[in-house]
């Protein structure tokens, strides 16, 4: 269990909220197609913004497309999402127009029994997924069932930007500093922790030809040329043009000015969410510098060092 009483303890020290065994074994055994993206993270690494420029690539890369208006969640459902619907009382955290979108999509369905694979084993044709798992915890032949794209961030800017996060959601309702957060982050005991499992997990397979490893520093210091290298990735051939529109309408001001991704039905304190800049709160890099202090940050860096260890992963702090 955990203080906020929303997370299980899995045996191999994963802390997943709501992520019980029978849950796990659904995802072993989930249907993965062969034309299906896969967005990999741990969490405020830019998993929203790639599964919009997947989404855009995929479906409209002439920002024609209607069905763009739809929430992104609809669009491309989270494989982690039952997280909401087995451990809390569903109506403190759910949405409900989020479980009326889930309900449109797969109507008759079962909500006990896993509703994110049901609602995506219902997705006719190409999908664009997202999960927060490690390939620890997906199917060990995942890579052979499909693509995915591993999206990393520096860990200053993910923790400052989760940090915001666990302070806004209610069911988190965080009270504590950064500092303290931080040192809970470096202790294991966020959600979603371990972190260096997570991305190491994931930085070794990155010459997969199945995987494409991108960091979040890279997409924001050339959009352009990440997307286009996902163009190869996926071959999806897309002109110059449309390389042009998916820039533009994922760019973070694009995507902020369409509104929260998570409707707002009371998951967030809405005058700290608000006031924190919302869902799309800074889209920057190097924001770590304004919060941290030079202790905080020399405790980080050999954190980081002590951690990384041979791995080389080309982490961007700047
Ligand atoms: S989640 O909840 O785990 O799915 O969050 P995630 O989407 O991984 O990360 C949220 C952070 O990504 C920023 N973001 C963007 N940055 C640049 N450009 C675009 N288009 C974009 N979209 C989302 C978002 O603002 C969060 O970072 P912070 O630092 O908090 O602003």
């Amino acid at each position: 269990t955990y203080e906020h009483g929303v997370v299980r303890i899995l045996p191999d020290g994963w802390l997943y909220p709501g992520t019980t065994p029978r849950f796990l074994n659904r995802i072993q055994s989930f249907k993965f197609r062969p034309d299906d993206v896969l967005v990999m993270t741990f969490p405020k690494s830019g998993t929203t913004w790639m599964q919009e420029i997947l989404w855009t690539m995929l479906f409209n890369p002439n920002l024609d497309n209607p069905q763009a208006t739809q929430p992104l969640l609809v669009r491309s459902a989270d494989l982690s999402v039952d997280m909401m619907f087995d451990t809390v009382t569903i109506d403190e955290i759910r949405p409900e127009s989020m479980y009326e979108a889930f309900k449109k999509l797969c109507p008759g369905k079962d909500e006990e029994d896993g509703i994110a694979v049901q609602c995506l084993d219902a997705m006719p044709g190409q999908r664009v997924i997202k999960c927060h798992y490690p390939f620890d915890l997906m199917p060990p032949d995942l890579l052979d069932k499909t693509k995915v794209v591993y999206v990393a961030r520096n860990p200053k800017d993910m923790v400052v930007s989760f940090y915001h996060f666990y302070k806004v959601i209610k069911v988190f309702d965080y009270k504590g500093s950064l500092d303290s957060f931080i040192k809970l982050f470096m202790d294991n005991g966020v959600i979603y922790s371990p972190y260096w499992p997570h991305i190491k997990q994931g930085w070794q397979k990155r010459n997969h030809p199945n995987l494409h490893f991108v960091f979040y520093e890279d997409l924001k210091a050339d959009p352009q040329g990440e997307i286009q290298k996902i163009n190869q990735f996926l071959a999806t051939g897309l002109t110059e043009q449309q390389l042009k529109n998916v820039v533009q309408h994922t760019s973070f001001s694009s995507m902020k000015s369409r509104g929260d991704p998570l409707p707002d039905q009371g998951i967030y304190n809405k005058e700290l969410h608000q006031s924190s800049g919302g869902f799309y709160r800074k889209g920057v890099t190097g924001d770590w510098k304004n919060h941290f202090s030079q202790e905080l940050n020399h405790e980080m860096d050999k954190w980081i060092k002590d951690n990384i260890g041979d791995s080389g992963i080309p982490f961007k702090m700047d």
